[in-house]
């Protein structure tokens, strides 16, 4: 199973976007955290700043959106470009309904759990998703430690997965680094969202490979 590296630019220098986004060409994806100070008590940015990481990014978008309404908000962000969008269980009334609308808009679509959120209730859902993002920190900010306490909820959704034999990408985001992200590929997790490890490191293209390279051992 290939592991993807995708660095959340949460923790880059935002004065230097263009710059920061070079520095990671050898990952899979960026991962661009969309926060709204109601969904979680912190502000990033919204689609217009979005539109223009996507226009300078060398590598695709994986946007995660942690906004209310998702319903109505994440389509914005498949229609301006983004590969991916997650949007969270939390936020969205009809799931269902908004990831189909993300597939017809030509976005990957992803649901993303709190860890509080048991992932049952989404698993008769599966065959309207490509990824599930299982948070193993609470979704808000970077450089959190890795909830340990979330590993059992990744097995079950990784067991789902591979019953279902659809090809759809487990993602665990918050607290993966060197330390920690045995734990959660060791779980089933095969997409892995790394922004202190990687942004917080003196070379984030070695911070990458190295994370890379942990994971396939
Ligand atoms: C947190 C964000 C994460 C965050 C991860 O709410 O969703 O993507 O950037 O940061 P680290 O890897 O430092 O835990
Ligand atoms: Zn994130």
């Amino acid at each position: 199973m290939s592991i993807r590296i995708n660095p959340s630019i949460l923790s880059c220098d935002f004065a230097d976007l263009r710059g920061q986004l070079a520095l990671i060409a050898d990952a899979d994806m960026a991962h661009v955290d969309v926060m709204d100070n109601h969904f979680v008590p912190n502000l990033t940015f919204g689609p217009p700043v979005v539109e223009r990481i996507r226009a300078v990014s060398p590598v695709p978008i994986d946007a995660h959106l942690m906004i209310d309404d998702a319903d109505a908000n994440a389509p914005v962000y498949a229609e301006l470009g983004c590969e991916s969008v997650t949007f969270h269980a939390e936020a969205a009334k009809a799931p269902v309904r908004l990831a189909r609308e993300l597939r017809r808009l030509g976005a990957k679509a992803s649901i993303a759990l709190k860890p509080a959120t048991p992932v049952e209730p989404y698993l008769d859902m599966l065959g309207e998703l490509d990824q599930v993002l299982i948070m193993t920190v609470e979704p808000g900010f970077g450089g959190q430690s890795f909830l340990d306490v979330c590993l059992p909820k990744i097995r079950r959704a990784r067991q789902a997965i591979s019953a279902s034999g659809l090809d759809i990408l487990l993602q665990v985001d918050g607290g993966i680094s060197l330390q920690t992200i045995d734990r959660a590929v060791d779980a089933g997790a095969n997409s892995l969202v790394a922004g202190s490890a990687v942004y917080g490191a003196e070379s984030p293209a070695a911070a990458i490979g190295a994370l890379r390279e942990r994971a396939a051992a």
